[in-house]
C-alpha cells in the first residue's frame, strides 16, 4: 500500500465506518429488497421501510454518495440499486449480502470493537465473549451468526466446488463447518459425497435446519463440540476448513492441521479456505482488518499468511502444501495431500 499523503485519504479512513453504517442502516430497513424490482420514489419508499421521510432522505443521499444506490434524475424519478447492490444485497434463495451485514457484521461483530483498544492492552474484561465456544454457548447468538454466515457462504461454496475436483471423493470432513453452505453445496455437485459437519452444539443445531431444508439429512451427519477437544471421524476423503483458521489461536490452528492428518485415509487431502495476507504482512487490507477484527473476540489469534498455513501443514505431515487465490483481494485457498502410504 502507497503511504498516504493527503488530509482526504485520512479522513476516507477516519469516517469509513460511517459509510458501513450506512449500508447496514439499508440493510435493516431491508432498503435493496425494497428496489429490488426498480426504482422507487422517496415516499414509497418511506411506506415500504416504515422510515420518516426526512431521515430516510438523508440516508438515501449517503447511500448514494457511496455508490450503493443511483438517483434518478430525468424523465423518472427515484432511486435505484446500483448493479452491484442489485447483484450481492437483494434476496435471492440462499439470503443475502445484506442479510450477513445486518446480523452478523452490524448486530455481532461491530459491537465487538468497541473496546479493540483495551483487548489489544490484554484487558479481555471489557468484552462480553472471550472466544467463540463461550459466544455461542449462547443459543441466540450462534443462531444469528451462522444462518447469516450461510448467505454469504453460499457463493463462496459455488466457487469452491468450480475450482476444486472431488470426484472419487466418498467422504468429508468439514470442520468448523457451520450452517452447511460448503457441505450442502458439494453433497448436491457429488451424488456420491457424504459430509460430517464438526461444530459448536448451538451451530449444529441451525446446521441440521438447513440440511433438512437441502434434504441432504441422509448425506449429512455432525459431530457436535470444540474441534480442539472432541474426537474426529477418520478415514475421511477430504477435510475442508472454511474461515475456522482465524477463529482460533496461532497454535489451536497448528493442532487442527495435525487432527486433520490423522483423520484423514491415506493419499486424502485438506482444503484451508480463509483471509490470509501476504507473507511480508503488508497486506492486503481485507483480511489484515479481519484478522485485527477477529482478534477482540479471538485470544491468540494472528493474521494468516500463506508462509504460516504452509508451515503447519509441513509440520503436521502434509506433502507439497500449495495456496492459490480464492476471493480476490481478501481469501485464498490452501490444498495439500496425506502421503499415499
Ligand atoms: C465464519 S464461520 C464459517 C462457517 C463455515 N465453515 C462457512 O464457511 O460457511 C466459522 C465457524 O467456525 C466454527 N468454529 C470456530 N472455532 C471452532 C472450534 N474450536 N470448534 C468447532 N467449530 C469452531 C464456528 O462455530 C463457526 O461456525
Amino acid at each position: 500500500m502507497k503511504p498516504l499523503e493527503t488530509p482526504e485519504e485520512i479522513f476516507r479512513i477516519a469516517f469509513g465506518y460511517m459509510a458501513s453504517k450506512a449500508l447496514f442502516a439499508g440493510a435493516h430497513l431491508r432498503l435493496f429488497d425494497a428496489l429490488a424490482d426498480g426504482p422507487r420514489s422517496l415516499s414509497e419508499l418511506a411506506a415500504t421501510t416504515g422510515a420518516d421521510e426526512r431521515g430516510l432522505s438523508t440516508l438515501l443521499t449517503a447511500l448514494v454518495s457511496t455508490g450503493l444506490l443511483e438517483k434518478l434524475d430525468g424523465a423518472e424519478e427515484g432511486f435505484r440499486n446500483a448493479p452491484a447492490s442489485q447483484t450481492m444485497l437483494v434476496s435471492g434463495p440462499d439470503g443475502s449480502f445484506a442479510d450477513y451485514c445486518r446480523d452478523q457484521v452490524d448486530r455481532q461483530m461491530y459491537p465487538f470493537l468497541h473496546n479493540l483498544h483495551d483487548v489489544l492492552r490484554g484487558r479481555r474484561d471489557t468484552v462480553p465473549f472471550q472466544d467463540y465456544a463461550s459466544w455461542f454457548a449462547d443459543a441466540d447468538e450462534a443462531s444469528l451468526y451462522s444462518e447469516s454466515q450461510h448467505a454469504a457462504s453460499a457463493p463462496a461454496a459455488a466457487l469452491l466446488s468450480a475450482l476444486v475436483d472431488l470426484s472419487g471423493c466418498r467422504r468429508l470432513l468439514d470442520v468448523g463447518g457451520g450452517s452447511g453452505a460448503f457441505s450442502i453445496t458439494l453433497c448436491r455437485q457429488h451424488p456420491e459425497l457424504s459430509a460430517t459437519i464438526l461444530d459448536f452444539p448451538n451451530v449444529v443445531e441451525v446446521g441440521r435446519r438447513f440440511v433438512a431444508e437441502a434434504e441432504l439429512t441422509d448425506r449429512v451427519d455432525f459431530v457436535a463440540g470444540n474441534a480442539l477437544e472432541v474426537a474426529w471421524p477418520k478415514e475421511q476423503d477430504a477435510v475442508l476448513f472454511s474461515y475456522v483458521s482465524g477463529s482460533v489461536s496461532a497454535e489451536g490452528v497448528g493442532e487442527l492441521y495435525r487432527r486433520a492428518h490423522r483423520a484423514l485415509r491415506p493419499g486424502g487431502q485438506v482444503l484451508i479456505h480463509d483471509f490470509m495476507v501476504d507473507d511480508d504482512r503488508c497486506g492486503p487490507p481485507l483480511p489484515a482488518l479481519w484478522a485485527l477484527q477477529h482478534f477482540a473476540f479471538t485470544p491468540g489469534g494472528v493474521a494468516l499468511t500463506p508462509g504460516f498455513v504452509t508451515g503447519l501443514l509441513d509440520e503436521a505431515g502434509f506433502e507439497k502444501p500449495e495456496v492459490g487465490p480464492f476471493i480476490p483481494g481478501m481469501t485464498r485457498l490452501a490444498r495439500a495431500r496425506k502421503a499415499a502410504g
